[in-house]
């Protein structure tokens, strides 16, 4: 075999072997394998970001109302460490805002004398800090689900914005193992209220965008989770958009000024191009035909 023939045929293994882990996951999880492909997760009906396509840009005001949901409700559970307090000024925020933002949070400072961690308020040059010390009190606060880092997440995850905001607004009635405790562990939680007590079914919160249609993220947002300082109107759907569009952005920071650039080099190109086939008429323009 050439190294080609190896690489394809242990792609083409790993694709096998992947679907059946897949199939036995969501079949052992929730009941035969043959409900496997009603399981997996809804196609995300698409939205009309401002950041889509080549000619998008982000509407910097819906991303700061993101980040007061994001601070507000999601990063009690969730952590943002890719970012650091600094990068947050390219929302449109001056250095004194930064620091005042900044100043908000806690993020650890060493042990003190009983070894007990010790806090100190965050300066611009500290990275997002995570909610919780390590895996395991993430799980253990969670029903057993570690809440991933939001850093990348409408990178990574597939589906991207589309499905992170679907899956925000697609939480669906619960199923019968788990009834009520959703919209209760969901009231409890809103507004960042710490998670420690919520008691929950093995099989989570029905959500179809989630993998196996369960999701142990109870429903985050509701009407009037946080305030919104430019006076928006703070609906459930208004908080999961901005939201989705601060973490698109978080992903993205700089992809306005890279489409910038992009529409500029390909005018200059043009321009270029057009000066050329003239200079090229010019000097044959003494050739007949
Ligand atoms: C009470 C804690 C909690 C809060 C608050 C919370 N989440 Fe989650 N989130 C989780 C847990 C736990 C998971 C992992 C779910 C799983 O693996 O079943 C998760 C998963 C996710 C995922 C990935 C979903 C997947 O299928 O892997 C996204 C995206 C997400 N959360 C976004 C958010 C956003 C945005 C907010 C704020 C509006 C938020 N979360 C608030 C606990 C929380």
């Amino acid at each position: 075999m050439t190294r080609t023939q190896v690489l394809s045929s242990s792609i083409a293994q790993a694709r096998k072997w992947g679907g059946v882990a897949l199939l036995l996951g969501v079949g052992l999880g929730h009941g035969p394998a043959g409900w496997a492909q009603s399981l997996a997760p809804a196609q995300a009906p698409v939205q009309n970001w401002s950041f889509k396509g080549p000619l998008g840009h982000f509407d910097l005001a819906a991303v700061q109302r993101g980040y007061a949901v994001f601070a507000g409700v999601c990063a009690s559970c969730h952590g943002l460490t890719q970012v650091h307090f600094s990068d947050l000024a390219g929302m449109g925020l001056t250095s004194e805002q930064i620091a005042a933002l900044a100043e908000a949070w806690q993020v650890p400072n060493g042990l003190d004398a009983e070894g007990r961690l010790k806090h100190r308020k965050a300066q611009p040059d500290d990275a997002l800090p995570e909610p919780y010390p390590n895996a395991q009190a993430a799980r253990a606060a969670n029903r057993g689900a570690v809440p991933p880092d939001l850093s990348r997440i409408t990178q990574v995850y597939p589906g991207g914005p589309d499905r992170v905001f679907a899956l925000l607004t697609g939480y669906g009635a619960p199923t019968s193992h788990q009834s009520g405790q959703g919209s209760a562990a969901g009231e409890g939680l809103v507004g960042g209220a710490h998670p420690a007590g919520v008691a929950g079914g093995e099989g989570g919160f029905a959500n179809p965008y989630a993998i196996g249609h369960r999701t142990a993220m109870p429903p985050p947002l509701r009407d009037g989770a946080v305030v919104f300082a430019d006076g928006t109107q703070a609906t459930a759907e208004q908080e999961a958009r901005d939201v989705t569009a601060f973490l698109a952005w978080v992903s993205n920071p700089h992809a306005d000024s890279k489409r910038r650039l992009g529409v500029g080099v390909a005018l200059y190109l043009c321009f270029l191009a057009t000066l050329l086939v003239i200079l090229k008429r010019r000097i044959w323009s003494h050739v007949r035909k």
